[in-house]
């Protein structure tokens, strides 16, 4: 199925509730749209579609990010598993010259591009895996909600490091999942994240909003 018309079709816009500024094309509940991906992609691996959710992590980065713009505007950024695209859509609002979302699953590929749309702001999309490339030419690094399994949270961390290393501000919004690390990381922010049961276990998270450090 083309994955345009699947974003659409299993999703409703709505206005994550940290950050009310920005519309995403989201799902409502967890089990319907879990099932409509493996139904849809029967035949391959499927990657869960994290993208229809607007997860803690990535609400409290992009709510730092509309409340201090000076931290993107002008820069080029790069926001590492990009999801729904909240992270990135914040940094474009907030004034990034340039905007990359690295995010390897296409259903998320085509939800950042409505989003973006949706919003009126410029993102490009790269579903190439970037986490071993090279950490020149970025302005600013973002990650929200990465940390949730490996390898993906190790890959990411050092990449961010790697940024920082280059004298480059990185930041991660994390509401404490398994693989946030446990040193290297300075607090810049903290927002009580209100989520579902369903989602989460609970009815809000604290996400708290990171700059890493270089290796
Ligand atoms: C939990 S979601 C977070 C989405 C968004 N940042 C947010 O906070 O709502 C993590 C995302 O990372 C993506 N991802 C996993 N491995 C990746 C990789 N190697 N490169 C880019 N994105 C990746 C997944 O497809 C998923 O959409």
């Amino acid at each position: 199925m083309d994955p345009a018309l699947f974003v659409r079709n299993n999703t409703e816009i709505i206005r994550p509730p940290l950050v009310p500024e920005i519309g995403l094309h989201l799902a409502t509940q967890m089990t319907p749209i879990w099932q409509a991906t493996e139904e849809s992609l029967a035949r391959g691996a499927v990657p869960p579609p994290y993208w229809a959710f607007a997860w803690a992590g990535g609400q409290a980065l992009a709510r730092y990010l509309l409340d201090h713009p000076e931290t993107v505007a002008g820069r080029e950024v790069l926001d590492i598993g990009s999801g729904s695209g909240i992270v990135a859509i914040a940094a474009a609002k907030a004034g990034a010259s340039r905007v990359v979302a690295a995010e390897i699953d296409p259903f998320a590929a085509a939800a950042i591009a409505l989003n973006a749309a949706l919003n009126g702001v410029s993102v490009t999309v790269e579903t190439r895996d970037l986490l071993n490339r090279a950490a020149a030419g970025w302005g600013v690094a973002l990650a929200g909600d990465i940390c949730y399994e490996e390898p993906m949270s190790s890959r990411a961390m050092t990449l961010l490091r790697r940024i920082a290393a280059r004298g480059r501000l990185a930041l991660l919004g994390d509401p404490g999942r398994a693989y946030l690390p446990r040193s290297g990381l300075v607090e810049r922010a903290r927002y009580e994240v209100p989520t579902t049961r369903e989602l989460e276990d609970r009815e809000a998270r604290e996400g708290v909003v990171w700059q890493v450090l270089p290796e």
